[in-house]
């Protein structure tokens, strides 16, 4: 198969009219990948259209939970993923890890039916129908603080998982208190209204009070941009932050001769409008899993499916996909 670029293309493009297959990537995806999509967006907008996709067979160029979280929404539909890598921040959590973490917070006192938790979709099909079984929901960083607000009327605690920046970052935008297992004091734990698991996104982690500090100095006027998977005190001094999608509305919003750092991904910093657009830190912001998929890669699961043999496919077992399902559902009604 040592066919040149431009031919894997063709043939892509061949293979996807001939087997009625919809490839979606997202945004974080190498341009060379993304560029073959029918559809990209952010995690929620890909999760809603592929789930509403008519085609039989659906491509998902993204990390492992994507994939399986289309499987879940919609268990008929045969989905595949070139490269089933893992999100880094979604593998710092799985059951055990998290009913430990229900057992300490029962430890504090705080009652199994007095918590409610919240799982950001970067999370295992396994961690999510654990949080569907416990009456809780799933979010994804554009509709997280709608989402915890929403839970927060139940008067219950928020058990917040995996990513601490996340849950960090929606409490003081709505001004209330959180806690981090494993780094809060027990009294803090047990004072605040949400509590988040100790995991985080070594990609966004990157990005430094010091980077902004820089890009203000050198470039009077700039505006700071970041995905809410940043650290609090980098999304204090930030001008805007959202998810991948409402970051990209951001940019193209601001008159063209204004500067911007952006603080996420490489790939989709670099996709933004070219001029008057920087990557918020020195070292280069690449997530590796992300990065996984190639064109290559893209080109083989479309032969598996001609040839029928199906490889990289995605299932969940039946359990599973029940809660998971549940715990989804619940944020799609919000
Ligand atoms: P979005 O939902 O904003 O696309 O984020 C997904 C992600 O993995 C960010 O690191
Ligand atoms: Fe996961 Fe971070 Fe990569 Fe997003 S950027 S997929 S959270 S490791």
């Amino acid at each position: 198969m040592n066919f040149s670029e431009d031919k894997i293309r063709e043939e892509i493009k061949r293979l996807k009219d001939k087997l009625k297959v919809t490839i979606v990537a997202h945004y974080y995806q190498k341009d060379e990948v993304f560029e073959m999509a029918d559809h990209s967006g952010d995690s929620l907008q890909l999760a809603k259209i592929a789930a509403e996709d008519e085609n039989p067979y659906l491509i998902f160029c993204g990390v492992g939970f994507m994939g399986e979280s289309v499987k879940i929404l919609d268990p008929k539909k045969r989905v595949f993923m070139p490269r089933v890598a893992c999100c880094a921040m979604a593998k710092m959590i799985d059951v055990d890890y998290y009913d430990q973490n229900v057992k300490i917070l029962e430890d504090m006192g705080v009652k199994k039916e007095d918590i409610l938790p919240i799982t950001y979709i970067n999370s295992s099909a396994a961690v999510k129908a654990r949080v569907g079984e416990m009456g809780g929901y799933v979010c994804t960083s554009s509709n997280a603080k709608k989402i915890i607000e929403k839970a927060l009327q139940s008067g219950k605690k928020i058990l917040f998982v995996p990513d601490k920046c996340l849950g960090q970052n929606v409490a003081n935008m709505m001004g209330l208190k959180s806690a981090v297992i494993g780094e809060s004091k027990e009294e803090d734990i047990k004072e605040a209204p949400i509590v988040c698991y100790n995991g985080f996104c070594s990609v966004h982690q990157l990005f430094e009070v010091e980077d902004i500090e820089f890009y203000r100095n050198t470039y009077p006027g700039i505006k700071i941009a970041v995905h809410p998977e940043c650290k609090p005190e980098v999304c204090n001094l930030a001008d805007f932050v959202g998810s991948t999608s409402q970051l990209i509305k951001y940019v193209n919003s601001l008159p063209k001769e204004q500067k911007v750092a952006v603080g996420t991904e490489y790939n989709l910093v670099h996709r933004m409008r070219k001029e008057n657009t920087y990557v918020l830190s020195s070292t280069k912001p690449e997530c590796p899993t992300m990065n996984e998929t190639t064109l290559q890669d893209l080109y083989k699961t479309l032969l598996s499916i001609e040839n029928e043999t199906f490889e990289n496919e995605i299932f969940v077992d039946e359990n599973t996909v029940k809660w998971a399902r549940i715990a989804l559902e619940r944020m799609f009604e919000i």
